[in-house]
């Protein structure tokens, strides 16, 4: 059975500054292993990407890099909004911080989100970190721009609600929800460990995890938040925040699609037609992906491409497995072997140009 090759508009591939977690070989193979032959990078790398030399320095290690095509965010800070227009059509999109979460990158003041909605061209995406009262008060800014924002990672009740109220009321609002935040819930924490558990939003209730499932049609797309730390940092007395995501998100929807609770059009609106479509992403010729909706395993986190070889999913039996990804004409993946070379990976907005 095939898919159209899947987007990930939410991960962390660690480069520049931290490549002992992730770099863009090792995150751009795990996409591919996961079918995700599109993943946008988030900024908040060491150092991060809020300025032109910083961003250079990330767009020439995934150049180099990455086996996946792939789009790269800038972050906003509370200095920069004056000079990222210029980067904006190399950039995936711009991204806020507005809650605390890993990294330095946190927009806690109102004068700066204005500025950034002011600045930054309104064709060009803006997706925000934004928690509770925080996505209340960004939606009325937005608002008062009238502009798209794209709200990452919503994991409790209050926001999917408040989320769809604002779509009632004609608010240009889209969101994401992570796969752990609809698989996992703060029951899980004692099985995966309290320091593995770390993540941000934290796991949510098994109540909010169920409104996720209950407004299915609230979430405009699956993204993994594909945050890998290594098992010693998850395992210290300072665990940072973040699980790797991009190979389990399939199976564990496909499982759930064998389990009749999503259908295969609902994975492919959330994982491609509606990320295009949010970050006008350019359509990828002669590409898919080969899956078997029967095949049944066990995840296993050393048996991953990702650089941080270990998932909270450890040991879930799941049904649905990736075979093989065709990528712009060339195979990139079969059955648990990368075929694709280093750098073939292309920064979607230099396609994006070529292909008009
Ligand atoms: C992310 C990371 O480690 O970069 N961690 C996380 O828990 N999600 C940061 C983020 O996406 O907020
Ligand atoms: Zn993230």
């Amino acid at each position: 059975m095939k898919l159209p090759g899947l987007i990930d508009v939410h991960v962390h591939l660690r480069e520049p500054g931290a490549i002992h977690k992730e770099d863009f070989a090792t995150g751009s193979a795990a996409a591919l292993a996961g079918g995700i032959t599109t993943a946008l990078a988030m900024p908040n790398t060491q150092p991060p990407l809020v300025d032109a030399e910083a961003f250079n320095l990330a767009s020439s290690a995934a150049e180099e890099k990455a086996l996946c095509d792939y789009g790269i965010f800038l972050g906003a800070n509370l200095t920069n909004a004056p000079d990222l227009a210029p980067l904006a059509p190399r950039a995936a999109g711009l991204k806020f911080y507005l809650d605390s979460t890993f990294g330095p990158l946190l927009l806690d003041n109102t004068i700066a989100w204005r500025e950034h909605f002011e600045r930054w061209p309104p064709y060009m995406p803006i997706a925000a970190h934004a928690e509770r009262q925080t996505l209340a008060a960004l939606l009325f800014i937005a608002g008062l721009y009238e502009r798209p924002v794209h709200i990452c990672h919503v994991s409790r009740k209050e926001e999917i609600l408040l989320i769809k109220a604002a779509k009632e009321k004609g608010f240009p609002v889209t969101c994401e929800v992570a796969p752990h935040h609809l698989f996992l819930s703060v029951n899980d924490i004692p099985s995966i460990g309290a320091g593995r558990a770390e993540v941000r939003p934290r796991l949510a209730t098994p109540e909010d995890q169920q409104a996720l499932w209950d407004n299915l049609d609230v979430i405009d797309c699956f993204a993994t938040d594909h945050a890998p730390h290594t098992l010693e940092e998850k395992d210290s007395d300072n665990p940072p925040p973040g699980y790797p995501g991009l190979e389990t998100a399939l199976p564990l929807l496909l499982t759930a699609v064998s389990d009749g609770r999503l259908t295969l059009d609902d994975i492919i609106a959330r994982m491609h037609t509606n990320p295009r479509r949010i970050f006008n992403l350019p359509e990828q010729l002669e590409t898919w992906v080969e899956i078997d909706p029967q095949s049944e395993y066990e995840i296993r986190g050393d048996e991953s491409h990702t650089r941080c070889a270990w998932t909270p999913f450890e040991g879930w039996k799941v049904r649905g497995r990736v075979r093989r990804v065709m990528l712009r004409g060339q195979e990139v993946y079969r059955d648990g072997k990368i075929l694709a070379k280093p750098g073939y990976g292309k920064n979607v907005r230099a396609l994006k140009r070529s292909n008009v």
